[in-house]
């Protein structure tokens, strides 16, 4: 059946895959047919993830963790085939007035945020792990790009470097048919909310501001994502997707 979208033989590694928006890129990518390595630092998170995929396909968990050197050189070292696709999701924030931040909480949201992807994908791409015409996406934010929030200075700054990031890739990677891209989200209904101190009334609140009425979901993410890896976006590259229910144009 004809279907631009079709991830059909297309081998995808999605880091962050043990929850949230990252499990839901693998489950989602595993029905449009791709065959995916998940990783994120729980292996039993990243199995629950494995059984809700579609299993036409023989899918490997790789499970490390992205903040440290060891953790990225034994990833790198697993990924024995060459990848048509990354789909860079891991993540975290620490929401903390800017007056109070330290070095450790930058070499932290940095580490995760930015070093870690910017080091695989580098990794990567000299083992030639990646193929001609792959696309690599970045799960970025509406508040590395648009807007920002009290307390995510450093969450804002991660994301914003990998913005950057991600337009220098594009061009040169561009020569090889290896596209590039981000995808912004506004706030998506995840456990990356309940991570700082805004309680369960305050979301509800804050959700009323979107012109949708609402958070988005992780699979609504997902999809945009399917579209980028997709050969449907062929023509694509350093572009910033912005998934946000209308929320950046109040
Ligand atoms: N939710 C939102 O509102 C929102 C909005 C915009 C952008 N985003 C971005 O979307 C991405 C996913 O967020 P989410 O909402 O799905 O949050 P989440 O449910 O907390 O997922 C975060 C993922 O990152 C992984 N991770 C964190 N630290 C890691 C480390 N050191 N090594 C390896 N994996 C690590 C976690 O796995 P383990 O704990 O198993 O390691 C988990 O799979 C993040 O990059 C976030 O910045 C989220």
């Amino acid at each position: 059946m004809y279907n631009p979208f079709s991830l059909s033989g297309k081998r995808v590694l999605v880091t962050g895959a043990s929850s949230g928006i990252g499990r839901a890129i693998a489950i989602e990518c595993s029905k449009m047919g791709a065959q995916i390595i998940l990783t994120a630092r729980n292996a039993e998170r990243l199995d629950e993830t494995l059984s809700m995929m579609d299993a036409s396909q023989i899918h490997q968990i790789i499970p490390v963790d992205l903040s440290s050197e060891e953790g990225l050189r034994l990833l790198v070292e697993r990924v024995s085939e060459p990848l048509d696709g990354v789909v860079n999701c891991a993540g975290m924030t620490m929401p903390k007035p800017f007056r109070f931040i330290s070095d450790t909480d930058v070499e932290m949201i940095m580490g995760v945020n930015f070093k870690a992807p910017a080091i695989l994908l580098q990794q990567l791409l000299k083992r030639k792990r990646i193929n001609k015409g792959a696309s690599l996406v970045f799960i970025s934010s509406i508040a590395g790009v648009w807007v920002s929030f009290t307390g995510e200075s450093l969450y804002s700054a991660s994301k914003g470097a990998v913005n950057g990031l991600m337009k220098s890739m594009a061009i040169e990677l561009a020569g090889k048919g290896i596209r590039v891209n981000c995808v912004n989200p506004g706030m998506i209904d995840t456990q990356f909310l309940k991570s700082g101190s805004i309680t369960e009334e305050q979301l509800q609140e804050d959700a009323k501001r979107y012109p949708l009425g609402r958070y988005g979901k992780p699979e609504e993410v997902a999809y945009a994502v399917i579209y980028l890896l997709s050969d449907a976006s062929i023509w694509m590259t350093g572009s910033n997707l912005l998934i946000d229910g209308g929320y950046t144009l109040l």
